[in-house]
Parts: C-alpha cells; structure tokens; sequence
C-alpha cells in the first residue's frame, strides 16, 4: 500500500517542548538525574527531521537518529544534512516493527505526532522500544490526541470522511454543508469552531490527521495505563506552564492519586492534546517539591527593565510580548539585570548569586518560569547574546533562510523572515565578515542575537 506521508508531505516543525534540554529540566524538578553529557537521541515519525535537525546543530556532542516509514521525508532530511555537514545524526526510512537492536540505549526517545496516528500495535512496538532501549536515567516525550475534547475532533473526521470526497476542499465544503444544515445550537456553535479550527492550518495537516486512515484519542489515564504495562510511569507534561501552573490543583480535584489527578485535570479543562513525559517505572520521582531543585538548573530570561519605583519596587517588560511585571526582592533583581545582559545565553543560578537563595526568590522565579518569563535549562546551548569580532548565524538558519522566511532558531523556536534582504543579511554572517564590514544599524544585529539565532 502507498504510504500516504510520501505522496502528501506532512508540514513539520521544531517542537520546543521536545527539546532534550526541556526534557533534562522536567526530571530535574522531579527530583530525577537526567542524562546531561553525551546524550543519545531517538525520534520516531521524524517525517524529514524537521525537529530532529535543529537539535543536532545546537547540541553538537549529542548523538541523534531518526526513523519513519515515509522515504521521501526521510530523503528531504538526509538532504539537508548533507548540505549542514552534520555528522551527529542518521535518518533512516524504516517501520518502528522493525528497529534494530541500538549500540547503545537512548538517553532521550521522543515521539511527536505520532501515538494517534498509528494503530494500537505499532503504539505497543513503540512502548516496546523504550522499555528495551531507554537508558536508566532516560526521558520518553510522547504527545497524542486526549478526550474529552477528542470526542468533537472525531465527530468532525467523521462528517470530512462522510463526504467521501478525494480533495480536502471538497470535504471541507460538504463540512460547510452540514453546518448549513444544522439547527441545533450546541451543535452549530461546535461546527463553527470546528471549521474556524480547520481553516486556521494548512490542508495537508488536515489531508492527514483528519481524513486518514489511522486517527486515536486516548482518556490520558488509559494512555498511561498502556505505558505502565511497558514498564513506564508518568513523569509530567512537557509545557512549563502545564507543570507550574495546572488550571486546578489537586486538592480542588479532591484527586490525591497523580493519574487520577491528570485525567481529572483533562475532564475540567476540556484537553484535547498532551505533550506527556514518561520515565522507567522504578525511578523515584519526587512530586510538588519543585523549589528544592530549582538551584540544579541555568536561567535565562527575556525581561527587560523598565523602571523603577520610589519605594524600590523595579518594573520589567517582556520584550516579545505584552505585559509588565513588577518585582522587588533584591536577589531576583539582581539575577534580573544578570540575565537581561546575557539573554538568550543562561547562567546556574550559582553563578548568578554570591549567597544561598532565598526560597522565597526560587518560587518566584518559578511563576516566572511558568509563563515564559524566566526559562530554567540543564543544558548550555551554544547561543551568543553579544556580537563576537565576526558574527555566526546557526548554519541552519542560514540554510532556511535562503528559501523559505519560517527560520528555526538555537532555543527550537520559530521566527519568520518575511523580507527578503533581512534574509539575505542573514545568510551573510557565516563567521567571515568582520562586525564593521557588514554595514548595518548595531540594533538590526542586536536584534538577531536576541531571538537566538547566532552562535557562541
Ligand atoms: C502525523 S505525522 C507526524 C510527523 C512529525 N513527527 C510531526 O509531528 O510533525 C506521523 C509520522 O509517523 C510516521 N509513521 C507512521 N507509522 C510508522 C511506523 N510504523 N514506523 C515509523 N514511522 C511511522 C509517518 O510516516 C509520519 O511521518
């Protein structure tokens, strides 16, 4: 049978959330002892190595493979490794039923997209892998389709298969045929965020997750279940936000167990999708105790000072969204003006501060961490906040940039380039060019080591 992901190219995209840094961090606050050295990374459904690239230029020691049923991806990706000259990662069109037995485990396993888009026993080979090839310490990202929100999505990819239709548009217009219809006014508004959601992503997205052949929600706590049988546990989620932060605290819930809590979490908030971190089912994880571990990690933050107060009190701004934060403690303002100096380069919060934290500082800087304001990492990445005498672009931004205007950053983000001489400027700092031989505005430069697109 023809493998659909070859005749319809999946439009892929770095995840930050898959980010083995990320990972590392997570088990951190859990009290856990990640791999940090000379990590070995595994993607499974890498499609064309669209997340796995971006990792392999910013974690050059790390080692990392990639495997998918889809050749021509796979193809892209070897493309684009051989034009960067990367030799810490392998691509390889292979069926996950048929992985041969590693050299080595794997430190980091992550499988984006890919646990509701294949049927239950390619997802048990899967839970197989990291069972038999997850090392000791090592971190599972899993992300899927959860209920209850799942029960609308399939309500819809019934209606788009209903039509019968070769085309996406053709589904999507009988879609707008049944709202036509429709009377029904739970039922109407449903269908209007369905097709709002639909209209807002690119047809082939749909082509695949909705009108193919394999398509799965889970209740988190039967996803979990099926892990367990595998020798996993739940670790957490991968989104600071969602770990920091939870809409509901489990005492709202009145849910003590952790699997209860999360599928109880999912029923209050209507979750439609989970990025989930998995572990070994024997490693001792340490719940709600975040503060504790917070001095293990490097800081960074975005904030930039805005002023400040008669009584002491210093206001900062996110400089890429809205909003201000006003603060206080002496500690956090000190390691504030550190890390606005240095962004998007982190420092061990013992380097940051000549004495012990105060606790009250870690669960500040913990809400912070919970919306992006201050970002906790174990890895250093190789990205510079300050011109060096010839200023480095990441070779793969380079790359991208001579293209397309979507780049990929060193911290796994996206930016976009939509002006073509922003691009061309880019694709100039190869490391050759002295600071004064490029001719440009000192902010335009500055700008660039700011959404972390140059080396250290
Ligand atoms: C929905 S796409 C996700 C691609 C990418 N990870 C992303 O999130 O953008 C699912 C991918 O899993 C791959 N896949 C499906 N079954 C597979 C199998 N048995 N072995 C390896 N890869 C498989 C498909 O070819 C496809 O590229």
């Amino acid at each position: 049978m023809p493998n659909t992901y070859d005749q319809v190219l999946y439009p892929s995209k770095a995840f930050q959330d898959t980010h083995p840094d990320r990972l590392a961090t997570v088990a951190t606050l859990h009290g856990l002892e990640p791999p940090t050295g000379d990590c070995r990374v595994l993607e499974v459904g890498c499609g064309d190595g669209s997340n796995l690239i971006p990792l392999a230029v910013a974690l050059p020691h790390c080692h990392f493979t990639g495997i998918d049923l889809a050749a021509r991806p796979i193809e892209i990706g070897q493309a684009t490794i051989a034009r960067l000259g990367l030799a810490n990662i392998e691509l390889h069109a292979a069926n996950i039923l048929d992985f041969p037995a590693p050299a080595a485990p794997f430190d980091y396993i992550l499988a984006h997209g890919f646990c509701s888009w294949v049927p239950p026993f390619v997802l048990d080979a899967f839970f197989t892998l990291c069972q038999r090839h997850l090392s000791p310490h090592g971190v599972v990202y899993t992300s899927y389709n959860t209920y209850p929100q799942g029960h609308l999505r399939e309500a819809t990819r019934r209606i788009l298969r209903h039509a019968n239709s070769p085309t996406v548009a053709g589904a999507k217009e009988y879609l707008a045929t049944v709202r036509r219809q429709a009377t029904d006014p739970v039922w109407t508004t449903i269908l209007d965020a369905e097709t709002q959601r639909l209209n807002d992503r690119d047809e082939s997205v749909t082509y695949h997750d909705e009108l193919g052949e394999t398509y799965h929600c889970f209740y988190v706590a039967d996803f979990l279940d099926r892990a367990a049988a595998f020798g996993l546990q739940f670790l957490s989620e991968a989104k600071p936000a969602a770990l920091l932060r939870p809409a509901f605290s489990r005492e709202a819930l009145a849910q003590p167990d952790e699997i209860a809590y999360q599928q109880a979490l999912d029923l209050a908030t209507f979750r439609g999708f989970r990025r989930t971190l998995l572990c070994r089912a024997e490693l001792p994880i340490e719940r709600g105790n975040f503060t504790r571990h917070v001095p293990k990690l490097r800081l960074a933050s975005p904030l930039r000072f805005v002023s400040r107060s008669a009584q002491g009190g210093e206001t900062f701004r996110n400089e890429p969204g809205p909003g201000q934060v006003e603060l206080n403690h002496p500690q956090l303002l000190a390691i504030l003006h550190r890390l606005e100096q240095i962004w998007p380069q982190a420092e061990p919060l013992s380097a940051l501060l000549s004495e012990p934290a105060d606790p009250v500082v870690l669960d500040q800087l913990l809400a912070l961490a919970a919306v992006s304001l201050v970002h906790l990492r174990r890895f250093a990445l190789p990205v510079a906040y300050q011109p060096g005498p010839r200023p480095l672009a990441s070779p793969l931004a380079r790359l991208q940039a001579a293209s397309r205007p979507q780049l990929t950053t060193l911290l796994h983000t996206q930016v976009q380039f939509t002006e073509a001489s922003a691009r061309e400027f880019l694709v100039r700092l190869d490391g050759t060019c002295p600071v004064a031989g490029l001719g440009v505005n000192p902010e335009v430069l500055a700008t660039l080591y700011r959404m972390g697109l140059m080396l250290a």
